[in-house]
């Protein structure tokens, strides 16, 4: 069997309780391929990773490898083939006596997080190591946590996956088909409330998925700020942030970037802005992408974008540069 390390920050979390036993099953990575879990905590809760270890372990996965539990990331991250950034706070929580109501509200709770971490892996991990930030917000952490990596080998990556598989879900629904008709959805920009999902670049059965619905008012004024609310509207109804709809979306991410993509479609995560689509260099934004037949990750080019989707890609696109700005000091 192959084996390779992958590390996982807010392993005590609710997201990587859903998150864990995926990665260590042979789901992910294969069934060739024992996965070596190195799980992160911070001090006060470190301890408590024993638990999951033993449950780990009670799977029984015949691809399971060594699992380690550890508070310091140096250990966690080193020789590390892929690493998920998961800790770091939810909003839905009250601070100080304030509720954290937008995921901008954690870059100052957040950020730090990612400047040792991101410190860590430039230093530590593989030379061709991938990072996918879960933990919000996540494009600006990505940010923070690449420049502080400084290591233009590795692939860093922000999970905009959840949002394309509710946007997904959200137009199988309307235009009453299975969601395995729904190709190329992208979501463009920052994962907020500011996400354009875009869905007149979405197929259903090869069709403009916005032509098959044919209700541009239903589209423009219901669906947009239902798959862009739709995180706030699951921490109202269950009380904390999503978890296995989260979880499910990291793996979805690890697995479209592992496996070349089908002709014809792409899948959505947001990388650093080579210039595309007119994005500022350097942003962490969500682009339509492939893994290529050789394994490389690709912005698809020449997606053509009509006068809505641009305006929409200007404010996703503000609000990115704005959160750049606001954490300048961390990443100078
Ligand atoms: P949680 O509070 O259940 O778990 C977070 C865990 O991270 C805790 O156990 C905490 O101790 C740990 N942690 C905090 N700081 C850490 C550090 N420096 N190093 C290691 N671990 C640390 O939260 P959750 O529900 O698992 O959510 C985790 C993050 O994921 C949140 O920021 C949430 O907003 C975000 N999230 C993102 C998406 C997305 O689509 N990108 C979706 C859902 C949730
Ligand atoms: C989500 O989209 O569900 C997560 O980013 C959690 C949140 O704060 O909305």
């Amino acid at each position: 069997m192959k084996e390779i390390n992958v590390a996982v920050t807010g392993g005590a979390g609710q997201i990587a309780y859903s998150l864990l036993p995926r990665l260590v099953s042979g789901e992910t990575f294969g069934s060739d391929t024992k996965v070596n879990l190195r799980l992160i905590e911070i001090p006060q809760v470190v301890d408590k990773l024993q638990g999951t270890i033993m449950e780990l372990i009670d799977c029984g996965f015949e691809q399971t490898g060594k699992l380690i539990a550890t508070s310091d990331i140096k250990e966690g991250v080193k020789d590390a083939d892929w690493v998920l950034l998961v800790g770091s706070i939810p909003r839905g929580i009250v601070i100080d006596g304030k509720k954290i109501e937008e995921r901008s509200d954690l870059l100052k709770i957040n950020g730090g997080i990612f400047t040792d971490q991101g410190a860590a892996i430039g230093e530590l991990a593989k030379s061709d190591a991938k990072v996918l930030v879960v933990g919000n917000p996540a494009n600006t952490n990505a940010l923070i946590g690449m420049n502080k990596a400084n290591n233009s080998s590795q692939q860093w990556f922000a999970m905009t996956a959840l949002d394309a598989n509710r946007a997904k879900a959200q137009l199988a629904e309307k235009a009453g088909v299975e969601i395995s008709s729904l190709k190329n959805m992208v979501i463009w920009g920052n994962h907020s409330p500011t996400m354009y999902p875009d869905p007149y670049n979405a197929t259903i059965d090869g069709q403009s998925a916005a032509e098959v619905i044919n209700d541009s008012r239903w589209l423009e004024d219901d669906y947009l700020p239902l798959v862009q609310q739709r995180g706030k509207a699951v921490i109202d109804a269950r009380g904390a942030s999503s978890a296995a709809s989260a979880a499910n979306a990291a793996i979805d991410t690890v697995k479209s970037v592992i496996n070349p993509t089908e002709e014809g479609d792409c899948f959505s995560a947001a990388v650093v802005s080579d210039g595309s689509y007119g994005v500022p260099e350097g942003l962490i934004f969500g682009f339509p992408l492939q893994t290529t037949q050789e394994g490389k990750i690709e912005i698809i080019q020449g997606i053509e974008l009509n006068d809505f989707a641009k305006a929409k890609i200007k404010i996703t696109t503000e609000e990115l540069e704005s959160e750049r700005q606001a954490v300048a000091d961390l990443i100078s």
